[in-house]
C-alpha cells in the first residue's frame, strides 16, 4: 500500500479517536501544541527541540516549533503553521508533502497571527503541550486534562497500518547504524569511534536519535543505560565485549534495537549466542491475549535455564526464579511500549477510562502489563548483567551461597548481554522489525 493511502487511513483513525475521546470527556475541540524550544538555566543555546508527541502522531513535523494543531469532531483538522521570517534559525519549509492535503494549513508568521488563528479558549476547549500560556488563558481542567490524555495515550497502543510502516523503516535505518558499530568494535575502534560509525551507518545526527546511544565496551556494559563514550583505545587482548543499544527515528516514530558482540570467541560467545536463542524463542511465543508480564515472567524463566547451564547459579531454574536470584542478574522490564516515544505510554492502562492495573512489587521496572493485543508495538528485550551493585546486594543475600562466584568474577570484565528486537503484532503473526530490517540489508552491507 503506498504512503498516501496509508496516511490517509491513519488520519481518518486519528479523527475519529479523537472525536469519541472529545466527546467521552466533554470537550468540543482540542489544541494541540507542538511546543517550543527550552534553554538550560542562564544559557541563550536551547536544548534540541523535541516536538510533543500528540502533534508528531498527527503530523511528520518533527522541527516545527509553535506550531498548533486544531482538532474537532466536525471539521477538519487546522493546523496553524508558524513559519517565521528568521536569519538566525532556518524556518520551516513551505507546507508540501503527503500530509498537506489532509488540513486546513493556515501559515502564521508571528505569535500573534497565531493566536489570530486559533479559537478562543473557552470552556470546551482543552489544550494538549507544554506552555499553554503561550495560547491564551486555559483553566487548569483544561491543561492535558487527565482523563482525554488517558483515553488517548490507551488508544495509542494500536498502530495504524501507516504507523507500522514508519516503525519498519525506523529499525532498517538502526539496522545500518548497528552493522556499522559493530564493524568499528570489531576493528578495535573505542566506544567514541563506535558511537560515530553508528551515526555514519545509520546517516544520521546524534539529536534525531530516539535516544542517547548505550555503546557499552567490556564492563561498561553492566550499566542498563550507559551513556559514557571512552576514547582511549586498547590494545586487542584487553577488548572482550561490546552491548550497544541504539535507535533511529522515522518520522516521528522509533526504533530500539540492541545486540551485544564477544570480540573473540569463548564463553562471553556462547552466552550472547545462548541470550539470542532465547531472545528469539520469547518472540516465538507472544501471543494474542497473553499478557505481557506473563511473557516478562517466561523470560527470566529461559534466563534462569542459562543462569544454571552457565554454572553461575547452583539452583534449579524455576527455584532461580522464585528466590529472586535471576532478578540480580536481570533487573530490568523484558520490553515495552514503542512508537511515537521509545518507551511509549500506556503500558499500565486497563481501559479507556484511564485505569490502571497495580504495580508488581516484583517486577518494579517492567513498562508493560497490558495483555498482548493486534496492532501493539513493543520490545523484547532480555539480557543478563554482572553490574557490580546488582552482585554485591546478590552477595549479600541468602541465595549467596548458591552463586558460582568465580564465575561470575570471571564474567565482570564483559559487563553483561543484552538482546532487544522490536515487534509488531498481527492477527497472523508476529513481525520481528528489527531482525527485518538485518535481514533486508544483509545483501547490501552486512
Ligand atoms: N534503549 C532503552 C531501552 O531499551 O529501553
Ligand atoms: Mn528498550
Ligand atoms: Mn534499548
Amino acid at each position: 500500500m503506498n504512503l498516501d493511502l496509508l496516511y490517509h487511513e491513519h488520519i481518518a483513525e486519528l479523527r475519529e479517536r479523537h472525536a469519541r475521546a472529545l466527546e467521552n470527556c466533554g470537550f468540543d475541540r482540542l489544541l494541540i501544541h507542538a511546543g517550543g524550544p527550552s534553554a538550560p538555566f542562564l544559557d541563550d543555546n536551547s536544548y534540541p527541540f523535541r516536538v510533543n508527541p500528540h502533534f508528531k502522531h498527527w503530523l511528520p513535523l518533527l522541527q516545527h516549533p509553535y506550531s498548533v494543531l486544531v482538532v474537532s469532531a466536525d471539521a477538519r483538522p487546522r493546523l496553524v503553521y508558524f513559519q517565521p521570517e528568521d536569519y538566525w534559525h532556518q524556518p520551516p519549509e513551505d507546507p508540501e508533502g503527503f500530509w498537506v492535503k489532509h488540513f486546513d494549513v493556515v501559515l502564521a508568521r508571528s505569535p500573534k497571527q497565531i493566536a489570530a488563528a486559533l479559537p478562543a479558549p473557552g470552556g470546551r476547549t482543552a489544550y494538549i503541550g507544554d506552555a499553554p500560556e503561550l495560547l491564551g488563558s486555559f483553566s487548569e481542567a483544561q491543561v492535558n486534562p487527565a482523563k482525554l490524555v488517558a483515553e488517548l495515550h490507551f488508544l495509542r497502543a494500536y498502530k495504524t497500518d501507516y504507523e507500522i510502516d514508519c516503525l519498519r523503516r525506523a529499525n532498517l535505518i538502526a539496522a545500518r547504524g548497528h552493522n556499522a558499530a559493530r564493524d568499528a568494535f570489531l576493528g578495535g575502534g573505542t566506544e567514541l569511534d563506535i558511537h560515530h560509525a553508528y551515526l555514519r551507518g545509520a546517516g544520521v545526527l546524534e539529536c534525531e536519535l530516539p535516544y542517547a546511544n548505550i555503546v557499552a565496551v567490556n564492563g561498561h556494559g553492566s550499566i542498563l543505560h550507559y551513556h559514557g563514550a571512552d576514547r582511549s583505545r586498547m590494545q586487542p587482548q584487553d577488548i572482550h565485549s561490546l552491548v550497544i543499544d541504539a535507535g533511529a527515528d522515522y518520522q516521528g516514530y522509533a526504533s530500539d534495537i540492541t545486540r551485544s558482540y564477544a570480540y573473540r570467541s569463548g564463553e562471553y560467545a556462547e552466552l550472547v549466542a545462548a541470550v539470542d536463542a532465547e531472545q528469539r524463542a520469547l518472540v516465538d511465543e507472544v501471543r494474542i491475549g497473553m499478557e505481557f508480564a506473563d511473557l516478562h515472567w517466561r523470560g527470566h524463566l529461559r534466563l534462569a535455564h542459562l543462569l544454571s547451564r552457565f554454572d553461575l547459579v547452583r539452583l534449579e531454574p524455576a527455584d532461580i526464579v522464585e528466590r529472586g536470584v535471576s532478578s540480580y542478574f536481570f533487573p530490568c522490564g523484558l520490553g515495552h511500549f514503542i512508537g511515537l516515544q521509545v518507551h511509549d505510554v500506556g503500558g499500565y492502562l486497563a481501559n479507556p477510562a484511564g485505569e490502571e492495573f497495580p504495580r508488581d512489587p516484583r517486577a518494579q521496572f517492567l513498562r508493560l502489563v497490558r495483555k498482548v493485543e493486534a496492532r501493539q508495538a513493543f520490545t523484547i528485550e532480555p539480557g543478563i548483567y554482572f553490574s557490580d551493585m546488582q552482585m554485591g546486594e546478590l552477595a549479600r543475600s541468602p541465595a549467596a551461597g548458591h552463586i558460582n562466584w568465580d564465575k561470575v568474577d570471571r564474567f565482570r570484565r564483559y559487563g553483561g548481554v543484552r538482546v532487544e528486537d522490536c515487534v509488531v503484532v498481527h492477527a497472523d503473526g508476529v513481525e520481528n522489525q528489527s531482525r527485518n530490517g538485518f535481514r533486508a540489508i544483509a545483501g547490501s552491507d552486512a
